[in-house]
């Protein structure tokens, strides 16, 4: 088990700038997920921590040793990979023992670790098999107990699951947390897809152009996002940007459109926003914060729109609703049997309390 530090790390390769100066800590047993768009520099980052790349700025310390000038193997660390190439012509427990032999584990001490680890994923009937006979996901758990008999104190996860159809991923997905919560390694996991990155992670990181640009509790990130870039990522269907400038009101302070429309911010909000009247602003709302008006009184912050369902697409539990506010496209995520046509006009609420402002110039949240 071990910490992770890392101070100032940069990477190059060539001109390109990969990684530009991430300070992270991972705490002792912690599950991190780095997460970020395609080329942010997330594979870099892992690999640079695994030894694989050297960093050309910076240190990397684990269990509080510094371990720039050790090699991969001297670092006690296991690795899975997207592309866990097995070897064919091995069984899987043959698979599963491969680095133990390659340190001379004594025979008894191997196939003591290997039914372990086997059992642990739920592969210990399949240990007599060659990898061709074996689903993706048996594939992917025979790659997991390679990496996990080794009882490295950290391990590393590039995209493991990025091979596999949607239901074998959220199956899997499961069973890495599970995985986690009973050998309590310190566990950094690379993923793009931030549905796995809220699921999985104990502390998300995430990453854009080769830095941070937020870390944090999953929930902590999708819900006090510090810039719009965040509050985009995370989220799904992502959260709506509408254009529009701040007003004051007789009785507070409001949204107002590009095509004239207004929503009347919630009182809680005037105090942070005092003084910015007139400011442009993008007002995120999340698909989720929409609901059909009942008819009934509204709560504090919950405003009434009327707007024409354009396009429904129902996912079966609910209905994704494209609908205009302030003349731009946006999502509702409704209940299932909230709209049932297209060109239907609907009555929605609103929930603006947990609305997010972002300064459309800077890209940062103003409140
Ligand atoms: N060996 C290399 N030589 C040159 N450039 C590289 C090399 N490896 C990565 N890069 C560049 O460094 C940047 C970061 O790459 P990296 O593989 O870390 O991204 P990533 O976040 O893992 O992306 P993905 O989600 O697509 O895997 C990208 O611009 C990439 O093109
Ligand atoms: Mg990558």
């Amino acid at each position: 088990m071990a910490d992770v530090r890392l101070s100032g790390v940069h990477k190059y390769y060539g001109n390109v700038h990969a990684v530009r100066g991430v300070d992270l800590v991972i705490n002792d047993g912690e599950f991190a997920v780095l997460v970020g768009p395609s080329g942010c520099g997330k594979s870099t980052l892992l690999r640079t921590i695994a030894g694989l790349e050297d960093p050309d700025q910076g240190t990397i310390a684990i269990g509080g040793a510094v371990v720039n000038d050790l090699r991969p193997r001297e670092r006690n660390i296991a690795m899975v990979f997207q592309n866990y190439a097995l070897y064919p012509y091995l069984t899987v427990k043959e698979n599963i023992a491969f680095g133990l032999r390659a340190r001379k584990t004594p025979e008894i001490e191997l196939r003591k670790r290997v039914n372990e680890a086997a059992e642990m994923l739920g592969i210990g009937g399949l240990l007599e098999r060659y990898p061709r006979q074996l689903s993706g996901g048996q594939r992917q758990r025979v790659a997991i107990g390679r990496a996990i008999v080794r009882k490295a104190e950290l391990f590393l996860f590039d995209e493991p699951l990025s091979n596999l159809d949607a239901q074998l991923r959220d199956e899997m997905r499961g069973e890495i947390k599970r995985l986690h919560h009973e050998i309590t390694t310190t566990m950094i996991y690379v993923t793009h897809d931030q549905v796995e990155a809220m699921t999985l992670a104990d502390r998300i990181v995430l990453l854009r152009d080769g830095k941070i640009e937020q870390q944090g509790a999953p929930l902590e990130l999708f819900e006090r996002p510090r810039t719009g870039f965040v509050a985009g990522f995370l989220g799904s269907p992502s959260i709506n940007l509408i254009p529009a400038k701040l007003a004051s009101t007789d009785n507070g302070i409001s949204a107002v459109f590009e095509n004239g429309g207004t929503l009347a911010l919630p009182a809680s909000r005037v105090s942070s926003l005092k003084g910015m009247e007139g400011r442009p602003i993008l007002l995120g709302i999340r698909p989720q914060h929409f609901s059909r008006a009942t008819g009934g009184a509204l709560r504090e912050g919950v405003m009434s729109y009327p707007a024409t369902a354009e396009l429904i697409q129902p996912t079966g539990t609910r209905t994704l609703t494209t609908i205009k506010i302030g003349g731009v496209d946006a999502i509702a995520e409704l209940q299932a049997h909230d709209v049932e046509s297209h060109g239907e006009t609907i009555e929605l609420a609103v929930d603006l309390n947990r609305a997010v402002l972002i300064d459309p110039a800077s890209g940062e949240v103003i409140s």
